[in-house]
Order: C-alpha cells, then structure tokens, then sequence
C-alpha cells in the first residue's frame, strides 16, 4: 500500500501554506502564496476572503503536486489561522459581506472605549479571559453590523454568518458545514473560557446575534469531510496558529512555553486544565481539546508587531530589500548608538493593552546609520519578548527557564542571540521550524490514528539550535530601563 501523509493548511495573516508532512513529521513537500493587504485608512487592515479561499485551493493543488501524492494518499486535513480576523458572509450566496477586518486593526478604538463605560465591562474579562481591546473579534462584528445597513436584521435571522478564517475555509471546503474550534472561539471575546459555549451575557454585551454565530467544536477530532479540493479527506482538526504552534512544539505539560516569531509574535506558557486569570497582563486562552477530553489552556503574551516592522523598514522606509538583510544591515554596527523603536503600530497588546499608544523612535542624533535603527528594530522584539516573560513568570510564580522558539524570524541569528541575553535564559529551536503547520498536521494526524498518542508526538521533536546567554547583566539592566522609558513615550499618543 503506498505511503499516507498528513496535509496542513496554515492560514496565516501575510500568506496561506499548505504543506505535506510524513509519518515521521517531516516537511515532504510546501506551497505558499501571499495574499493582499489592504490598508484603505490609518490604522485599518483589510483582506479579501474570496482571494484566500482561491489561494487554499491552488496552494493545496501545488503541493499534492509537488509531493506526488494523490488524495487517497492524504490520511488527514488540519487547519491553522490567524486568529480573530472577522469574515461575515452571506449564507445563501456564500459571497463576504465585506473585506474581512484583519487582528491588527485598530478602527474600533472607540467603539472599545464606549463600551468599556457600559455596565457590564468589568465581567468581560472574568467569563471570557481576555482584556476588552481592539484585537479580537467581538468588537469587529459590532462594527460591520453598525456601519452596513440591514445587516444585523439579516444576521438575526441567521441569513448572515459570522468566522474567523478555519470558519470561512471550512465552510468552503466542506460546502456549507459552519463550525469553529475552542481555540478560535477564545479569541472572540464571546466564550465563556470555562463552558466552552457562547455566553448570553457577552452576546447582549456587544449586541451580537447568536444566529450568526458557527457551533464550537473540539479543536483535534472530526470536523467534517471535505467536498471541494480534499473530496473525501477527513478535516480532522482546527487550531488558531499560535496554539497550532504550541502543539508542533509538543508543550502538552503545564509549565512548558514557546513564542513564535512571525508577523507579531505569541508566548503561550501551557497552564494545565484550568484557566488561569492574569493579573500581569497577559490573555487566558484555550490551548487545545482533544475530542472526548477536558481542554487545556495556556497563558499568552501576544505582541502585535515584531516580524511585520522588519516588513515596514523594508516596504515603507525601503531601508533593505528583503528581510533577512535587516540581519546584515544591523551588524554593521556594534549597538543600537542610543536609539530605540517601540512599534505601537495597532497600539501595544501585552502585558500593556493600551489602544491608543503609537509608535515612537528616540534617541536620534546625527550619529545614527540606519544600521543604528536595523538593530533597534530587532531590539524591540526582544525587548518585547522580555516584558511578556516578565508578566508570565509574575502570573504563574515561577521562572522560565528555557524558550522553545518557532517562526520565520528564528533564522535571524542576531535575534535569537538577543533574545537569549535580554532573557537571561537558554533559546531553543527544533529541527521543523514551520511548527504551526505541524502543531495541525499532528493534530489531525491524532484524531484519526496516524500517529497513536501524544507521546508518540514527543518522541519527534529535536533539537536543531541552541542560543545560551551572553550578556553583561548591568548593560542588560540599564537597556532594559531604556527601552521601557522608549515605551513610556508610545502611551496615550492619541487623546
Ligand atoms: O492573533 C493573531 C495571530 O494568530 C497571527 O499570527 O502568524 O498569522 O501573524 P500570524
């Protein structure tokens, strides 16, 4: 009988993926394409869910291609995305109603102020685990029904749905199968964290119809069966991307930790089978549920810009062409010549949550070469990193003592070195750095017996690299006061 693989399809914020993995999780063959951004006022990011449907399909028809294998041959389909960027549709038509309304926006600013004042704010951390901010979806949704006239009768009588992307994309690959897994539901703001069901009192909080909303499932167990470009593929299992990691990173015991380094960058810290309430900051979240068992859930620090700065300096500055440069450009230099950049671009998520901060660089003289701001740019992500495992040592009582490490900007040696230092803890990275995509391989691959248990997903992580810590503590002392005093500068920017 010929070999069987497990297919993930990674529906990330700048491209979507869709990659073959094999028994022994290994990468057997990889498709990718970038999708548009559309960025139509300051603050405002868009992206066409019709466009991303059809790079599903082409990116899954390059890879099967590429691997050689046929469809009798996939043993499973696993879906990973971004979180919380909202799609409505209508159900009839199958057509958005809108551009889908990207994380990283920031148009409801106000609205998230407005309702902070509402009676009934201060239980929406309690039952859903997270801060009332701009990031997650719930907020999106009020917005659309708001500003587009008819829509929230329509979305009353369930004629307009709601999703985030694993929604959208399995409502298209199974022709009309409106589900969700725990994992995105947490990012909504309208789950209750402990039930794992739509909440009636979050529902009337921001004035969301529950007709719109799909039916909450187990993030690793059968969700349904492909139609369209997997006909017949079981799709086993959705994550959203940075609980996707954390499972590729197989952090299945409270106590283990990863951050993933993509367009922004996550810490989730695995915290057992209760919720854990931050008081430092950081997000409760679902980590996953396998189908039958009780959920796991973690700690997140979520940082909205790391990877997508080095995007900016490269597209907006023009200062290199393309990103791994900025490694090059930043070592011409032997530190940052006093400068810092704090890049609030969407406001500052963890452990700040402050919407209205924006970005600031100081520090400026004439002395400064634009490699002087290559190494500020890398700084601000390990600077960002710091402060969220300071708000996650803090929380939980105890001291990280080792950073598993997954994501594009992991090649960056620089980085890596830097985050071991401003840390002060071992940085480790495994062999299969497009860990998101495995987390949902070997999620599905769970779900329908390809790999048997957890254990046997243990046994296939290995280490490929190793950054130890290597700095002077006084000079990581005073850096640090620096870059928090930079940070100081981002606060209420908008009044
Ligand atoms: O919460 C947003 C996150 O899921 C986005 O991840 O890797 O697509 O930037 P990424």
């Amino acid at each position: 009988m010929s070999e069987r693989y497990v297919v993930a399809i990674d529906q990330g914020t700048t491209s979507t993926r869709c990659i073959v993995f094999d028994r022994r999780g290994r990468l057997h063959a990889v498709a990718q394409q970038e999708h548009h951004q559309y960025y139509p006022r300051p603050g405002w990011v868009e992206h066409d869910a019709v466009e991303i449907w059809q790079h599903v399909r082409r990116t899954a028809a390059a890879a099967l291609t590429s691997a050689g294998i046929t469809l009798d041959q996939v043993a499973a389909l696993g879906i990973t995305n971004q979180r919380e960027t909202t799609v409505l549709w209508d159900r009839h038509t199958g057509r958005p109603v809108a551009r889908a309304i990207v994380w990283q926006d920031t148009r409801t600013d106000e609205l998230v102020n407005a309702l902070a004042a509402t009676p009934g704010a201060e239980s929406v951390p309690k039952r859903s685990g997270l801060p009332l901010a701009t990031y997650f979806s719930a907020p999106r949704i009020r917005w659309l029904l708001d500003h587009t006239p008819g829509l929230r009768e329509r979305a009353a009588r369930g004629d307009v749905l709601f999703g985030t992307m694993e929604t959208w994309l399995i409502w298209n690959l199974t022709g009309g199968l409106h589900v969700t897994d725990v994992t995105n539901a947490s990012r909504t703001l309208l789950m209750d964290l402990r039930s794992l069901s739509w909440d009636d009192e979050l529902l009337s909080f921001f004035g969301i119809p529950r007709a719109m909303l799909p039916e909450i499932r187990p993030s690793v167990g059968l969700l349904g069966t492909a139609t369209e470009v997997f006909t017949g593929v079981p799709i086993a299992a959705a994550l959203g991307d940075q609980q996707a990691a954390l499972f590729g990173q197989t952090c299945f015991t409270p106590g283990e930790a990863k951050c993933t380094y993509g367009t922004g960058s996550f810490l989730l810290l695995h915290t057992g089978l209760e919720p854990v309430a931050s008081t430092h900051g950081l997000l409760s979240t679902v980590a996953y549920q396998i189908d039958g068992a009780p959920p796991a859930y973690a700690l997140e620090g979520s940082i909205a810009v790391t990877g997508s700065l080095v995007q900016w300096f490269r597209d907006q500055l023009g200062l290199i062409t393309t990103a791994p440069e900025i490694e090059t450009l930043a070592r011409t230099v032997t530190d940052n010549g006093g400068c810092y950049i704090v890049p609030a671009f969407s406001g500052l998520y963890a452990p700040h949550w402050r919407s209205s901060a924006r970005g600031v660089i100081v520090g400026l003289t004439s002395y400064i070469t634009k490699g002087h701001l290559a190494r500020a740019v890398l700084e601000a992500t390990g600077w960002q990193t710091r402060e969220v495992v300071d708000a996650m040592n803090a929380d939980s009582g105890l001291a990280l003592s080792t950073l598993k490490v997954d994501g594009g900007m992991t090649s960056d040696n620089l980085l890596m070195q830097f985050v071991a230092d401003v840390l002060d803890v071992p940085v480790v990275r495994p062999m299969v750095v497009e860990t998101v995509s495995l987390g949902a391989a070997y999620a599905a691959g769970l779900a329908v017996g390809y790999w048997p248990d957890l254990a046997a997903l243990r046994d296939l992580w290995h280490r490929a690299g190793q950054w130890l810590p290597d700095m002077d503590p006084a000079l990581r002392t005073t850096e640090y006061a620096n870059w928090q005093r930079a940070v100081a500068h981002t606060f209420d920017w908008i009044q």
